[in-house]
């Protein structure tokens, strides 16, 4: 299996964010072809194209369109959003970031299509407060699309129009859920909303809403150009096409590599010069913190949805987090779990509480002051927490727990024997691609 840049394959020329750059490399043709289509026929090409949300659930893309109300809008019909998800805020997912620094175009005119299919005349991109460079080049290239006649009033000679607003998040990790997001957007505090009603009927301001990640919409116009065939050519049977994979942690070559769905984390590492130098792999996280851990037992797993959750875990964002034998799981652990007692928004009580309890907890075992009936504690805590609570970020914040007691309770266990942590922490703190 080799790579397969699409959505990367200019970002190496100089000019790749600009609209000069994009152009060169056919950007805006997928525009031109798909508004010669009917809105029916663009939602039917990304079904059969299989294209799965690449925002963590891998909710197929053109499902979720269709399931908005169609009609035209106006004579009482309530108008279309799209919402375009880049808020990217959990630990190790990286992806969308870079994407938008090299190719914000791509991301525009994804938005243009899809917001042409499901009939909205207005469309919000909703970039992490934090990533403010990010935002600037977002804004620029919507400024550009707008002078190029790819964004207004009748687009292109279409009679089709669209408006894009380039909104920043005020960097809470919680806002990238999507109905929490939706809160944010209307300008009240994000927390997420009870469902249902759904965002597909009753999304941004009670109208029917698509909110989709970045790279999903992204990979629409190279879907549109190519073909849906094309598309589902790669990949494997139930998760098709080409990905972003981002690799971090105790790697030599950490970054972004596209390759179709299904690759293994050992054949990205052969191909990227794998571990530093003289260390093993310990444990990873398939698709970002809020997935189970796996071991180097794993490295096997084709990382596509079926094959990551038949080794139970999921492939979330694909946030391949690679952590060597010098690495403290406890101490791992409980940063990820800082940061959501940190991130909880504090609507419901078993996140609210539990996350503040299970840091508690995890200080102790991991500073060797704790005892074994807290590693029972803990479990029970996660049990309490897991499917309880009102949104995935509970069950998100229990996975490194649960998965790291099953694969590493003896070292759980040795921080109580030898009265603290075994681990050198600089050993692993060195900085990637450094052997130690
Ligand atoms: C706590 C939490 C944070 C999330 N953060 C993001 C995010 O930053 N970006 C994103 O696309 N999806 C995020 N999601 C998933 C979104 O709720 C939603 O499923 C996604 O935007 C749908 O887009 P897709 O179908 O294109 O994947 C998050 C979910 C949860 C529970
Ligand atoms: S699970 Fe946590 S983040 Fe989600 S609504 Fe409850 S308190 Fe808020």
């Amino acid at each position: 299996m080799v790579f397969t840049p699409v959505l990367s394959a200019h970002w190496d020329e100089s000019d790749s964010f600009t609209i000069e750059g994009y152009t060169r490399n056919r950007g805006y043709e997928a525009l031109t072809k798909a508004l010669a289509m009917a809105p029916d026929d663009l939602i039917a090409m990304v079904k059969d194209s299989g294209l799965r949300g690449r925002g963590g659930a891998g909710f197929p893309t053109g499902m979720k369109w269709g399931f908005i109300p169609q009609g035209p809008e106006g004579q009482g019909a309530k108008p279309h959003y799209l919402v375009v998800n880049a808020d990217e805020s959990e630990p190790g997912t990286c992806k969308d970031t870079p994407f938008m620094m090299a190719n914000p175009h791509a991301l525009v005119e994804g938005v243009i299509i899809a917001s042409y299919a499901i009939r909205a005349s207005h469309a919000f991109i909703y970039v992490r407060g934090e990533i403010v460079h990010v935002i600037r080049r977002v804004q620029e290239a919507v400024a550009q699309a707008y002078a190029a006649g790819h964004l207004g009033t009748d687009i292109h000679g279409s009679g089709y129009s669209l408006d894009v607003v380039v909104h920043a998040g005020a960097g809470a990790y919680i806002c990238g859920e999507e109905t929490a997001l939706l809160d944010s957007l209307e300008g009240y505090r994000g927390q997420p909303r009870l469902r249902p009603p759904f965002p597909a009927t009753h999304g941004l301001y009670a109208c029917p809403t698509v909110v989709n990640n970045v790279e999903s919409i992204a990979s629409v116009p190279s879907i549109v150009l190519g073909g849906a065939q094309w598309f589902s050519s790669m990949g494997t049977e139930k998760s098709k096409g080409y990905t972003l994979y981002s690799l971090s942690g105790h790697v030599n070559k950490p970054g972004q590599y596209e390759a179709p769905l299904g690759i293994t984390l050992r054949q990205l590492l052969d191909l990227t010069g794998g571990m530093r130098a003289g260390r093993t792999l310990k444990f990873w996280t398939p698709g970002g913190s809020s997935t189970p851990l796996l071991t180097a037992d794993h490295l096997d797993v084709p990382l596509d949805y079926e094959g990551v959750m038949a080794a139970g875990s999921m492939l979330g964002t694909k946030a391949l987090q690679c952590f060597d034998d010098t690495t403290c799981v406890l101490r791992a652990i409980l940063r990820w779990t800082e940061f959501y007692a940190h991130e909880s928004c504090g609507k419901c009580t078993p996140c609210r509480e539990g996350t503040y309890w299970m840091v508690q907890i995890l200080e102790r075992l991991e500073n060797g002051t704790g005892t074994e009936a807290d590693i029972v504690t803990l479990l029970d805590t996660c049990d309490n927490i897991f499917g309880r609570a009102f949104c995935a970020l509970a069950d998100g914040a229990v996975s490194p727990i649960v998965s790291g007691v099953k694969y590493f309770r003896e070292e759980f266990t040795q921080h109580l024997t030898s009265g603290g942590c075994p681990f050198d922490p600089v050993a692993s703190t060195v900085f990637s691609g450094v052997p130690a």
